[in-house]
């Protein structure tokens, strides 16, 4: 049976998606820095463990070394993700994980050459950020084939968990992404807003800078992408005053302090919200020229859900060798349709190709 590496294993997220890998009688084994962290969790999942951590590259390739793919849940991936992906094409291993954060997608995808040359798969993204968003623009882009601009949204509200909470920290507020004729353009946090029907009426959404972002562009092409988030009052608000507190809040030691306070938030979501939430998508594909436009939605469960299961989906048909050597997106390297495997998703709800124009951002 083909091997699976699996990463920060004992995180929030790692914690889930090894107890479903377990369950789903894969050959797994668990990994991480810490040897206390993982001892515990032997003693639950009587698996094997691997400590390592990612300080040393010799050390990252030995580690990897006899493995068929690594699934890494350890975030944020700006510090994970390079040392695993370089290890993994030392050893011809294959690469997923569960980042959402566009400039680990990026920097990902800067190794697609090295990756075809040593027909190595590097999957990231496989949470949800970006399966279902990722699934819709394909979606989208298989209706209106001349689109040339694609805005995509999600309505999820919930609990983030602790690494979530510490990937924000990190930086992620102070500005906002969108593609623009193909290049990746920086924005300010509440530049871009828009009412969105993501299907419970109108609701106020503002561009964010979620991963999703490259890979409906790498999955598509469509050169002009946005993607929203709907983002309730107090939100909106924090993400207003966020420039000019930006100067405060990076200082070392209120830096520190509000990580600190993150790691006070001691666990994510319990399993009835996580059997409790559910996420809207929504995304629509327009060719400026003739004003055709297309709009479909998607449903999903709670993104905790969608993450565990769609993870192991995408670790399982890569071990299966489903997907090419390089970089892929999820709807690139397995279709539209990927979204859909995730138990509880329903879609797409398509609306009929129609010619109105909507109204234009507000910048
Ligand atoms: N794509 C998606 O939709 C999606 C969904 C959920 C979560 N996420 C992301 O997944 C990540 C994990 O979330 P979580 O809730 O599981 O967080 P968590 O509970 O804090 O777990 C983080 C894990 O990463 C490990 N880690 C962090 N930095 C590391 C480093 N430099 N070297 C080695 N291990 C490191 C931690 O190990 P130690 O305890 O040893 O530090 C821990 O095992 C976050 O970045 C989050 O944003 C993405």
């Amino acid at each position: 049976m083909p091997s699976l590496l699996l990463y920060g294993a004992y995180g929030y997220v790692g914690t889930l998606i090894a107890r479903e890998a377990v369950d789903r009688g894969l050959d797994v084994t668990l990994a991480g820095r810490d040897r206390e962290q993982l001892e515990k969790q032997v003693r639950e999942l009587d698996q094997p463990a691997l400590r390592f951590d990612l300080s040393d590259p010799v050390a990252v390739a030995g580690a990897v070394d006899g493995f068929d793919c690594v699934l890494n849940c350890a975030g944020p991936f700006s510090d994970t993700a390079a040392p695993l992906v370089e290890g993994c094409l030392e050893t011809g291993a294959d690469y997923v994980d569960v980042t959402g954060e566009i400039p680990v997608v990026e920097r990902v995808r800067e190794y697609d050459r090295e990756a075809v040359d040593a027909g190595v798969t590097l999957l990231p993204s496989v949470g949800f950020s970006s399966i279902p968003m990722d699934c819709l623009a394909a979606h989208l882009a298989d209706r209106l084939p001349a689109a040339t601009h694609l805005a995509l949204g999600v309505d999820s509200v919930r609990v983030p968990s602790v690494g979530s909470l510490k990937t924000v920290i990190e930086g992620a507020e102070t500005e906002s992404n969108v593609y623009e004729d193909g290049r990746l353009e920086r924005i300010g946090p509440t530049e871009r807003t828009r009412t969105i029907d993501f299907g419970r009426g109108e609701r106020p959404a503002v561009a964010m800078p979620l991963g999703d972002l490259s890979t409906a562009h790498y999955t598509t092409g469509v050169p002009n992408v946005e993607v929203y988030a709907y983002v309730p009052r107090p939100a909106r608000v924090a993400l207003r005053v966020y420039p000019r507190l930006e100067p405060l809040l990076s200082r070392p030691r209120v830096e520190s302090a509000l990580k600190r306070l993150a790691g006070m938030v001691r666990e994510g979501p319990s399993e009835r919200a996580r059997e409790r939430g559910e996420a809207l998508l929504w995304g629509e594909a327009r060719n400026e020229a003739d004003g055709e436009r297309a709009v479909s939605r998607l449903r999903t469960p709670d993104a905790y859900v969608v993450t565990v299961q769609g993870s192991l989906n995408a670790a399982e048909r890569v071990l299966a060798g489903e997907a090419g050597a390089g970089y892929q997106t999820p709807a690139g390297a397995f279709g539209p349709e990927f979204a859909l495997d995730i138990e509880g998703t329903s879609g797409f709800f398509d609306s009929a190709v129609d010619t109105e124009r909507r109204p234009a951002a507000s910048r």
